[in-house]
């Protein structure tokens, strides 16, 4: 039932945007801010003389009750300043500061509606949030496809919702995929409500848009809202500031939606956790913008406050007070320019490494592909002969062809696979490195190469998508001796055996030698590189 408080939020937020009450689910229509509690201690401290029995925390000698211990760990700070509850919405002077903090890096924010930031438990608690005041079980909920997993969590598991994808970088991965944002968002926005979640900085990408990429965006989500539907435009903001490029849009996309469209309520989730890298002190944000203005901004508050007030009832005041004190620390800003440095040195050096042109080859991939660095490694081991005929019958995305193809001639580069998109993968990456393979569906075991293979060259699944130890074992244990069966004489056999213990018994079995047994982490779990060879 409904209480008389979750009734008057309800009531001024219909009056003042209708809209914005449509898209409250059932939990986001639930909630309040019970008054009793605040409304208690403020009257307890204006009017208790000896008792305050209304805090839900000890005092001593007129200061928070304290140990030592504790208060160690905070040098020169007063008890009442860490230890007593924060309220439920977040200690005011920080909301207040981190809304100018809002408006100097967004300038275009500026007399555009806004709620005062309420104070979360880092982004994931705000996104938390967000999705028990807007998402109900069914509802649609658009990510894009470049995805942090927690989403899943948030929105799926938690509130039931239907997560649908959207495609987030266009072929080339050069620029936003405008054109299919704008298709999934036509195509879902005939529901009465949608919610959108757009992340920039992206994880994992680590995209940011242009402006003009920007302002396309939040055009679609703004002629959405046109058409009828409801959007909640979440911006999930955790990454705000690591921009790294000169032409990228420096502001939130919050900036471009804020107070746009009645139908159109932007929820900016954002915080200390990774601006200020101060990860876990948990210290967070979740801000408001609807035509609606003030009122409907004050309702939005209390509904958040609400929430959090019946989940972790508030988030931790030593943190709060950290963070505001950074803050107003008149080295904040340069320490975090500082940061920002090492930060942006380091992404330019992990994009050198990308445009690594020894891995241009790489225009597809496939779940489970081989790292170029493993490929590259295998082919090496292999060596290279003039008159090599290759064969990699679990051939992927192609990878350990390609990296022998460049370690010289060769007589014929011939890959095998049963999953047809592994071969489609294989056919781009083999046009955009310039090799010809000869490519054909078929079972490791069940294929004989049109000739005999000097060298058989491969990365085989490692159990992921085989199912299980024991179906894996006997895959390879039969692929090991079919291998052995169609190598030319004096032909090599060079793969990864990720259970040697299963298998190094059957190559002996079938008259192979083994020349070269190398251990390899495989990032969680270890196999050996080996080489063997057919007398
Ligand atoms: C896109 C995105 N949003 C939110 C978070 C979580 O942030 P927080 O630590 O503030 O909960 C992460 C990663 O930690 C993230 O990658």
């Amino acid at each position: 039932m409904t209480t008389a408080l979750a009734t008057d939020l309800n009531r001024v937020i219909q009056n003042h945007a209708p809209h914005v009450f449509d898209m409250l689910s059932g939990l986001g229509r639930e909630l309040y801010y019970p008054k009793g509690i605040l409304t208690q201690s403020a009257e307890a401290k204006q009017k208790a003389r000896r008792h305050n029995a209304t805090i839900g925390i000890a005092r001593e000698k007129g200061r928070a009750m304290h140990l030592g211990c504790v208060m160690r760990q905070f040098a020169g700070t007063d008890p009442d300043e860490a230890l007593p509850y924060a309220p439920s919405f977040g200690l005011p002077e920080l909301r207040e500061k981190w809304r100018e903090h809002l408006l100097s890096a967004n300038p275009s924010l500026a007399g555009r509606p806004m709620s005062l930031p309420v104070v979360t438990s880092g982004v994931t608690h705000g996104l938390s949030i967000a999705s028990d005041l807007f998402v109900d079980p069914g509802d649609t909920v658009l990510v894009p496809d470049k995805v942090w997993g927690n989403y899943m969590m948030v929105f799926r598991v938690r509130r039931d919702a239907r997560i649908v994808g959207y495609p987030l970088l266009d072929e080339g991965r050069k620029g936003l995929n405008l054109s299919g944002f704008a298709e999934v968002v036509k195509a879902e926005s005939s529901r009465q409500k949608l919610v959108v979640v757009l992340n920039f900085p992206n994880n994992p990408t680590g995209y940011s848009p242009t402006a003009a990429e920007a302002q396309a965006l939040c055009k679609e989500l703004i002629a959405a809202a046109d058409r009828g539907c409801r959007v909640v435009a979440i911006c999930d903001d955790a990454y705000f500031g690591l921009f790294y490029d000169p032409e990228v849009f420096r502001e939130s996309v919050f900036t471009l939606l804020a107070g746009q469209h009645p139908a159109l309520l932007a929820v900016k989730l954002d915080g200390a956790t990774k601006e200020d890298f101060a990860w876990g002190l948990r210290v967070a944000f979740v801000t408001f913008s609807s035509t609606g203005g003030e009122p409907v901004h004050d309702a939005l508050e209390k509904k958040a406050a609400g929430c959090i007030r019946g989940t972790i009832s508030n988030c931790s005041h030593a943190s709060q007070r950290i963070v505001l004190r950074a803050m107003n620390d008149p080295a904040y800003e340069r320490e975090k320019r500082e940061k920002l440095d090492i930060l942006r040195a380091r992404a330019e050096k992990v994009r050198r490494t990308l445009a690594d042109p020894r891995f241009a080859w790489r225009a597809a991939d496939v779940p489970a592909s081989s790292h170029p660095t493993i490929a590259a490694a295998l082919a090496r081991v292999g060596g290279a002969r003039d008159d090599d005929v290759v064969w990699d019958p679990f051939v992927g995305a192609g990878a350990e062809l390609l990296e022998r193809a460049r370690l010289g001639p060769y007589a014929r580069l011939i890959g095998t696979d049963i999953d047809e998109r592994a071969l489609a993968a294989a056919r781009r990456n083999a046009a955009a490195a310039g090799v010809p393979l000869e490519l054909a569906r078929a079972e490791a075991t069940a294929f004989a190469p049109p000739q005999p293979p000097t060298l058989v060259l491969t990365n085989p699944p490692m159990g992921r998508r085989t199912g299980g130890h024991r179906t894996l074992d006997a895959l390879l244990e039969r692929f090991v001796e079919s291998a052995a069966d169609r190598l030319a004489p004096g032909g090599r056999l060079v793969w990864i055996a990720p259970r040697p213990q299963r298998t190094d018994g059957s190559a002996r079995g079938a008259g192979l030698r083994l020349e070269t047994s190398r251990p390899l982490d495989m990032g969680g779990f270890r196999a050996v590189l080996q080489r063997w060879r057919k007398p």
